[in-house]
């Protein structure tokens, strides 16, 4: 599975996407979509990029019972993704569940990643909402464990912990990091972050990387430049 830069389209219109994506006239990046899009446009967001010759990482971050988690992972694999997500908290059961309904009838199917804690839950919040008492890095390795055990392909993490991920889940399970910044660029509400050539040396496999992209004078500079940091 090769390294690759995976650009966070957080807009939340087609108008805006599309005209972003206007820009890459030559190599055509791995993109993600959020909610937030998902939302505003509907499925056929993800087909008209789709259909640019982009590939995609849906971020939708499944959590419900598993049945319907099955069903609705049926109709994302559909979609034609080719990288998808859920809650690692909706327990090994549904992750499995996931999988099966991910799994279209050739045997082929999108990438699974799971979210273990999110980075905004804290160890008071976890603590004190979720009555979760463990140290947040051991449930966040336990969590990763756990989708390994299901079978997904990988978790979502801090490119901090990805050597971490991959000693305790293996070298070929996925990191999908986030929290990246250039070394002479804004970190903005980021909080613990990685450059792209520091993200390669922990063994990141993907990065996502939003503002410094879309938000850069010179997007496809700026997309080129994470290229030739992690890529090559
Ligand atoms: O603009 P920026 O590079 O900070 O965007 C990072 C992307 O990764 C956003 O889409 C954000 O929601 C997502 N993300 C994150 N931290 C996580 C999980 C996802 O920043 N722990």
């Amino acid at each position: 599975m090769g390294k690759d830069v995976i650009i966070a389209c957080d807009f939340s219109s087609k108008d805006q996407v599309m005209n972003f994506l206007d820009k890459f006239t030559g190599r055509k990046p791995f993109v993600k979509i959020g909610m937030e899009l998902f939302y505003a446009e509907g499925p056929q967001i993800v087909k008209d990029i789709k259909a640019r010759g982009h590939k995609i990482f849906l971020d939708l971050k499944l959590h419900d019972i598993p049945n319907t988690v099955k069903k609705s992972m049926a109709v994302l694999s559909g979609l034609d993704v080719d990288m998808t997500n859920l809650h690692a908290a909706g327990t090994i059961t549904m992750m499995q569940a996931a999988l099966e309904g991910l799994t279209r009838p050739d045997g082929s199917r999108p990438l699974l990643i799971a979210v273990t804690q999110l980075t905004s839950t804290d160890q008071e919040r976890m603590e004190n909402d979720l009555l979760i008492k463990e140290p947040i890095d051991k449930v966040v390795m336990h969590y990763a464990k756990n989708a390994a055990v299901a079978g997904l392909d990988g978790v979502v993490c801090s490119p901090l912990e990805a050597g971490k991920v991959h000693e305790t889940c293996g070298e070929k399970f996925l990191t999908v990091t986030p929290g990246v910044r250039f070394a002479d660029g804004d970190i903005g509400d980021q909080k613990r972050v990685m450059t792209p050539a520091e993200a390669k040396k922990i063994g990141s496999d993907y990065i996502v990387v939003g503002r410094p992209i879309t938000a850069a004078e010179d997007p496809v500079a700026a997309y080129e430049r994470c290229i030739a940091e992690f890529c090559d």
